[in-house]
């Protein structure tokens, strides 16, 4: 799916994030299994990451950061009409964590449901928001992207272990009378999902005993340098602008390789590049409204500046979006 915006201005009037407290180094991963600081930075640039304690699941570490984005729009919870929550990992099936939120948030006029698109969560999450507010249907939406990955990690299997960290953020989504939205591109290819997959956890194997994340690492390489490269371009000539309009580039921080190819590749410099995967690690649906935080903070991600999304992930799942940041607030 690939589209330019070209109704009603929508934006993003409100960003929250929120980790969890507890800190995991590369160091403590290496008194689990055989691997060492020195290989993990190398070949992800990851540092440390964020772990849920055994208490905290998906909607505990994402209600602090939907509570952040609502105040930062200066919106009523019960102004919010529709609650999209993007995440693999949902405090369990149902009650979706989008209806809990809702619940606990105090939205009983929002319509609310949890969105499965792996990494990818975040930017179809905000896609499906900006359909429903350009169209009217909803007046003011929250979208919450967050994972807990420590959850479904296997503990013995040091390739992906690595990897990961837990993490959430939302954002308040409603019609802006400068800049906003400017188009998105989705995909995606089931055909390469078992390379990214948790085998035991549907109706198809529901007894299987694999009930952690398994992943071809290479083949999700190839596939992430491929796909952040394409979906970037295929936006961007979709709505006519160049590599150099783009204020700043956030794409899904999932590797520090993958993004420094995917920066090279479509000629970003490193001063419009977002990254922090070396504080959280791939927190999946949480990884993109993080990194927007940490770019917000640092100044490059201001009123007017244009900013291109990209993530990519399981199913195998990808997309971008492109928004000319406001910071109005709510109306
Ligand atoms: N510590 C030490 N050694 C390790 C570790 C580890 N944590 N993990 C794997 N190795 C070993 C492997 O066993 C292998 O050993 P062998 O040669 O004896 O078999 C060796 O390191 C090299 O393994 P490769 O898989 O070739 O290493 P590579 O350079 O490809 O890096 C990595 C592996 C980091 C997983 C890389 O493939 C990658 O980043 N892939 C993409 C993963 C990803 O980003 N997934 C999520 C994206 S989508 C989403 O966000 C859901």
């Amino acid at each position: 799916m690939i589209g330019e915006a070209n109704g009603r201005r929508v934006g993003i009037t409100g960003l929250g994030v929120y980790v969890p407290d507890k800190v995991v180094t590369n160091a403590d991963l290496a008194r689990i299994v055989e691997t060492s600081d020195e290989w993990i930075v190398e070949r992800t640039g990851i540092r440390e990451r964020r772990f849920a304690t055994q208490d905290e699941a998906l909607t505990d570490i994402a209600l602090p950061a939907a509570r952040d984005a609502l105040a930062q729009a200066g919106a009523d919870p019960g102004s919010i009409d529709l609650l999209v929550c993007a995440t693999v990992t949902p405090d369990m099936m149902f009650p979706t964590s989008s209806a809990l939120l809702a619940d606990s948030l105090g939205m009983p006029d929002a319509a609310a449901y949890d969105l499965l698109a792996g990494c990818t969560g975040f930017v179809y999450a905000i896609a499906q928001a900006y359909g429903m507010v350009a169209s009217g249907l909803s007046q003011r939406a929250l979208v919450v992207g967050g994972d807990v990955l420590s959850k479904i990690l296997d503990y013995d299997d040091r390739s992906t272990l690595v990897l990961f960290g837990d993490g959430a953020g939302a954002v308040v989504i409603e019609p802006v009378t400068q800049g906003g939205f400017l188009g998105f591109e989705l995909g995606a290819d089931g055909g390469g999902g078992e390379s990214l997959w948790l085998p035991g956890s549907g109706s198809r194997h529901f007894e299987h005993p694999e009930r952690y994340v398994k992943m071809n690492g290479r083949e999700v390489f190839k596939f992430a340098t491929r796909v952040l490269v394409s979906s970037a371009r295929d936006l961007l000539d979709r709505v006519g602008m160049s590599v150099d309009e783009v204020d700043v580039y956030v794409p899904h921080q999932a590797n520090i390789r993958i993004i420094n190819h995917a920066a090279r590749k479509l000629g970003f410099p490193p001063e419009k590049v977002v990254v922090n995967v070396q504080k959280y690690g791939n927190t999946s649906s949480g990884s993109i409204p993080l990194a927007l935080a940490d770019a917000v903070a640092d100044g490059r991600v201001r009123a007017g500046a244009k900013v291109l999304m990209t993530g990519m992930g399981a199913g195998l799942t990808w997309g971008s979006g492109l928004i000319e940041w406001t910071e109005e607030k709510a109306a």
